[in-house]
Formats: structure tokens, C-alpha cells, sequence
């Protein structure tokens, strides 16, 4: 852990890691611990860390996959399972998987006895970069998402790169939305590399070293911010960028219209089109073409289905947590690899709305 920023866990990115899941968790002086993890991560994975992890004591607590499983009822059995397995304090709990896995996992470790050890072993392209980093756990309600969670850092985060190998195609897209957020918001090298992936975006061609830069710089970019602003006074707002708009078109098809990688990657369409239109991309008016090309490479949506009513995304616009005094505010870019958060009028929103919405009938969801 960091002392300066506990929320900094140590991260540890290498192909081949789950092997020596065993040795790593004796080194932090654990000889038993608690894997949770999915369906499908199991049966890809399990055997693998089940190996890694002899001769240690392992108990595995395998959920139903997907965001349904994120929630209150699913702790409350977990919060069972460790009961009949009398894990104590001591006892660590490992995530293996993606950020259901790792948000839910993280909050039973933050709550079960007042807080036990958790390790991440993120094994999706969004958790590497994103959703292992920064100590943010917590569980969806029926009313909405992440509303219930606790802060608990990972103690340490073991990324094995080789389980990207199995992770779908369509879970890759939803990583380079998020990998593309941060590019926007801090870096143009990473930008130019997730073109080069974008030329053919078929991740079971990728040489390894590539998607190593990839997680280690897009990673690098949300720990730097993390690192400067732990528990989100300020500038860690930044992450939100696409995130706006992109949660109001998730909630406005019910969490079945877009996926969120989808809405996130509209999101962020809309939110240079704010900015273009009000003359903040002079020096990078190529970014809104880019980053569409990008989208369009992973197959991704880059307009509004016709159908789509403006009162329905409105409403969802004003339920944001970031709203200021009735203030609707956006993280928008001012260029390449630089964003601020500024707050914007409802009306402009709408232009840009009506500016990405296919004509009626036309349904390009992509
Ligand atoms: N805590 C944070 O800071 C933070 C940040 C971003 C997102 N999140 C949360 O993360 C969640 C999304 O995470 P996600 O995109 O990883 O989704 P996910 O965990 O649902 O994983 C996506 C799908 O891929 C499967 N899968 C995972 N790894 C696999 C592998 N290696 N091979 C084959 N299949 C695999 C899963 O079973 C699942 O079906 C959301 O709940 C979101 O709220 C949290
Ligand atoms: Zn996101």
C-alpha cells in the first residue's frame, strides 16, 4: 500500500501472473483466502489460479454473470457463504474478474468484519484500466447504479494478461471507450496508439507488448488522477467525461437499449460536439472525426436512434450527481489530451441531441 494514497494499490501487470498467485499472496503473509468471481471467468480461469494458489487453503464463491448480479441480495449471500466458511480478519478475498466481480467483491471485503484484505485480479480490458483502480467499491439498487458502496482500496492489483485472451469482443469495444475517455482527457500518444489497434481491431491478433502499453498507459493515466485527487473533491470529476450523457441514454433504454460501453463511447461524441460548438477544439478540430473512425472500427454507434425522445435522456441528464444548483455540467475536452469540467445550458445539450440522432426510422445501435 501507499502510504500517501492508499487508494494507489500496487499494481503488478505480466502475463502469466495467476501462476503465481500462490507465492505472491504467502509473500503478503496470507495462507488462506476467499476467490470470488463469475460464471465465465470461471470456467476460463479457475483452473488456472486454482493451480496458481496450491498449496493454500481456497475457497471459491462463483456468482451467476453480469450486472444483475451486483447487488444487495448477492452481498447478503456472500456475507452467508463467509459465515459457514468462518473466514475471519485475516483471511483476504480476491476478485477474479471483471468490475461486477471486483465492485461486489470489494464491498463484502469492506464490510464483512468492519473490513478484511482484497486483492483484484482484474480480468476484463474496463477492470485493468479502469475499475481495479482506485479503491471504489459498491453494488447497483433497483433505483440505480453504484448508489450503495464504501471506499476499500485493493491491496494489491495482479493483472494477468493473458486472460484477455478469452474476454469477447464486445467486452473489448466497452475497454476502448474507456481507454479512448483518458486518452481525451490526458494523453495523444495513447490516442495514436488505440488507432494503430483501431486499423484491425481484432484482439486475438494484438501482439502482447501492444496491449500491454495499452493497459499500462490507460491505467497510468486514471492512477495519475487518482493519485492528485483520492476521494474525488475535484479533478478526479474528469473521469466522468462521456459519462454524462452516456448514463442518461443507459437508464433512458432501461439498461437494455445501449450497452454502457455504447452509450459512454455517444457520450463522448456528444461531448465534443458541445465543445466544437462552443469553439473550445480550434487547435484539435480533428478529434470529433477521429474518435468517430475509432468507434466505428469496434463496431460501436455513432448516432441516436431516431426513436429516442429527448424528455426521457433530459430527465435522466437531471438526475447526475454533478448537477450544481439545477446547472447541468459536462466534462468537456478543450483540445487534445485536455478537459474541464464546466457547466452547460440544457438547450445546448439538446442541439447536440438532435445533431447525433439518426433520421426517423434509421436504427443504427451498430
Ligand atoms: N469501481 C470503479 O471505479 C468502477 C469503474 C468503472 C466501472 N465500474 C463497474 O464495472 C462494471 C463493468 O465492468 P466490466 O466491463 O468488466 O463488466 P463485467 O464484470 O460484467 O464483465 C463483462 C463480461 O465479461 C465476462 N468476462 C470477464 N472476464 C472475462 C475473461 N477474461 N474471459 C471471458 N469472459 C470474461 C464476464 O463474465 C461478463 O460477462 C460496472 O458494474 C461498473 O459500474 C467500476
Ligand atoms: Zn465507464
Amino acid at each position: 500500500m501507499n502510504p500517501a494514497c492508499p487508494e494507489l494499490s500496487p499494481f503488478l501487470l505480466e502475463a502469466g501472473l495467476l501462476d503465481r498467485a500462490g507465492a505472491l499472496l504467502s509473500r503478503e503473509g496470507f495462507g488462506r483466502c476467499v476467490l470470488l468471481t463469475d460464471q465465465n471467468v470461471a470456467q476460463a480461469w479457475r483452473p488456472t489460479l486454482q493451480a496458481g494458489l496450491s498449496p493454500l487453503r481456497q475457497d471459491w464463491i462463483v456468482l451467476p454473470a453480469g450486472e444483475e448480479s451486483k447487488t444487495l441480495d448477492r452481498v447478503r449471500e456472500v456475507y452467508g457463504r463467509l459465515l459457514g466458511l468462518e473466514v475471519d480478519r485475516q483471511t483476504p478475498i480476491l476478485a477474479l474478474g471483471g468490475g461486477v466481480v471486483g465492485d461486489l467483491a470489494g464491498f463484502v471485503a469492506a464490510t464483512w468484519l468492519r473490513g478484511v484484505p482484497f486483492f483484484q485480479l482484474p480480468t476484463t480490458l474496463v477492470a485493468m484500466i479502469d475499475s481495479a483502480h482506485g479503491g471504489k467499491t459498491g453494488v447497483d439498487l433497483p433505483e440505480g447504479k453504484n448508489l450503495v458502496g464504501a471506499w476499500h482500496p485493493a491491496r494489491a492489483i495482479w493483472a494477468d494478461l493473458r486472460t484477455l485472451r478469452t474476454l469477447p469482443r464486445r467486452e473489448w469495444a466497452g475497454g476502448m471507450v474507456e481507454a479512448l475517455k483518458v486518452a481525451l482527457l490526458a494523453s495523444g500518444d495513447l490516442l495514436a496508439h488505440l488507432e494503430i489497434l483501431g486499423q484491425a481491431p481484432d484482439p486475438g491478433l494484438f501482439p502482447e507488448p501492444a496491449i500491454r502499453e495499452l493497459v499500462l498507459r490507460a491505467a497510468g493515466i486514471k492512477r495519475a488522477i487518482v493519485g492528485r485527487d483520492p476521494r474525488e473533491s475535484g479533478e478526479r470529476a474528469l473521469l466522468n467525461l462521456g459519462h454524462t450523457l452516456g448514463h442518461a441514454l443507459e437508464s433512458a433504454g432501461g439498461y437494455r437499449g445501449f450497452t454502457h460501453g455504447e452509450a459512454v463511447g455517444l457520450g463522448l461524441l456528444a461531448a465534443l460536439r458541445l465543445s466544437g460548438n462552443r469553439g473550445l477544439l480550434a487547435e484539435a478540430s480533428d478529434l470529433p472525426g477521429r474518435v468517430e473512425a475509432l468507434l466505428a472500427a469496434w463496431d460501436l454507434p455513432r448516432v441516436l436512434p431516431g426513436s429516442l425522445r429527448w424528455e426521457v435522456v433530459a430527465a435522466g441528464l437531471r438526475r447526475d450527481k454533478k448537477r450544481r444548483a439545477g446547472r447541468l455540467v459536462f466534462v468537456l475536452p478543450v483540445g487534445l489530451g485536455r478537459a474541464e469540467i464546466l457547466e452547460v445550458e440544457e438547450a445546448e445539450v439538446r442541439q447536440v441531441f438532435e445533431e447525433l440522432r439518426a433520421s426517423e426510422g434509421s436504427l443504427e445501435l451498430g
